[in-house]
């Protein structure tokens, strides 16, 4: 019997819809081929809902998401909406509210893809980011006294609780286990965040005891900078906090091939998960056909492997880097294909797989 899935589908603001639409033409032409179908339901939170009726996350959306074995996200952000607004409204929301306490962030460089990093192959960079999605600098702890004035002071406290950090360390063990990856390296700051990111690492070497197996590793985040661009092949897994997380994993995007192709998960392992593409709203691009809708597509595949599918999502990322291949950019506007075609390629090579 066909297993059905019921996604929502949270196409959000800018080119949001347009690389959600590709993402979904590849699931509903495919699901038959692996024997699962997709009920999806539409969602409408966004910057042009807020502006015009100043809803952010409602008790509806809630109990949608709630309802849905996953929500497929394309992008927030609008130029009308001071920064800030949107992205702490839903998507940090979201993140929260759902529990969804990782962010796996793949950076796999697919062969024909250009990197701007020299000599260096597919082979080289192929390593994932857990990061930890609930706390840190993200947590919300801080404030201001005499707001406004010159006295004024500010903090935003970086919150580290063992229970967060535990289980986003044992997530990533776990992760390199049933993925055959073999090494975790730990990308924290102890000489400096000497509480915070002591508590890391007496996890991280604790977590560690249960996995002799797996090869462990320590970089400060500066270095893991370094080395991300001059020695990839050094990282297979990478576990980090919220803040150097969310900073790697832009570095990461940019050395696979750019934001065209990054896709991430916000994952509750128990509850419900949200994926996207890594990059923004790119309102530039807005309804010109011309965005590059494969980091969505590969949020699709990272769901679908989510939802138990293995030989699906690797069929999708198979059919990602067949048509990588055929584009002379991932960029906007260079692709030498519109958005639309591909999505067609992407399906055309799913249904290749099949034949
Ligand atoms: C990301 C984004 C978000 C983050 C922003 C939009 C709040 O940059 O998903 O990495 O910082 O987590
Ligand atoms: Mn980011």
């Amino acid at each position: 019997m066909s297993k059905t899935f019921n996604i929502s589908l949270l196409p959000g603001d800018g080119t949001g819809p347009e690389v959600v639409d590709e993402a979904v033409k590849v699931l509903s032409k495919t699901s038959s081929y692996y024997d699962t179908q997709f009920n999806f339901s539409q969602n409408d939170l966004g910057g042009d809902r807020y502006l015009n009726t100043g809803d952010l996350v409602t008790d509806n959306d809630i109990k949608q998401f709630q309802d849905s074995d996953a929500v497929l996200l394309g992008a927030i952000g609008h130029p009308d909406v001071k920064p800030g607004i949107l992205e702490q409204g839903i998507l940090l929301k979201l993140r929260k509210e759902f529990d969804q306490y990782i962010n796996l962030r793949p950076v796999v460089l697919y062969p024909g893809v250009e990197t701007p990093l020299a000599n260096k192959e597919p082979e080289d960079i192929n390593f994932i980011v857990v990061r930890e999605n609930t706390e840190g600098l993200y947590a919300g702890a801080g404030g201001y006294i005499h707001y406004g004035t010159e006295n004024e002071i500010a903090t935003q406290e970086s919150i580290n609780s063992y229970h967060a950090i535990h289980r986003c360390i044992k997530y990533a063990f776990e992760y390199t286990k049933n993925n055959n990856r073999k090494k975790i390296t730990l990308c924290a700051k102890t000489n400096v965040l000497t509480y915070a990111h002591d508590l890391w690492e007496r996890i991280f070497y604790d977590v560690a005891k249960d996995y002799p197996e797996i090869e462990t590793d320590y970089g400060h985040v500066d270095a893991v900078c370094m080395w991300m661009v001059k020695n990839p092949e050094w990282f297979d897994v990478i576990v980090t906090d919220n803040m150097f997380g969310d900073i790697i994993t832009d570095l990461g995007a940019m050395i696979q091939g750019g934001m065209g192709i990054a896709a991430g998960g916000n994952i509750n392992p128990s509850g419900t998960s949200m994926f996207e593409p890594i990059g923004g709203s790119a309102p530039k691009y807005t309804g010109k056909n011309i965005i590059n809708p494969l980091a969505c597509i590969g949020a699709g595949a990272m769901m679908v492997k989510e939802l138990g599918e293995e030989k699906y999502a690797s069929d999708i990322e198979k059919a990602i880097i067949n048509t990588a291949i055929k584009l002379d950019s991932l960029s906007a506007g260079k692709m030498g294909m519109s958005t639309e075609e591909v999505g067609d390629s992407v399906v055309e090579e799913l249904s290749n797989l099949n034949e």
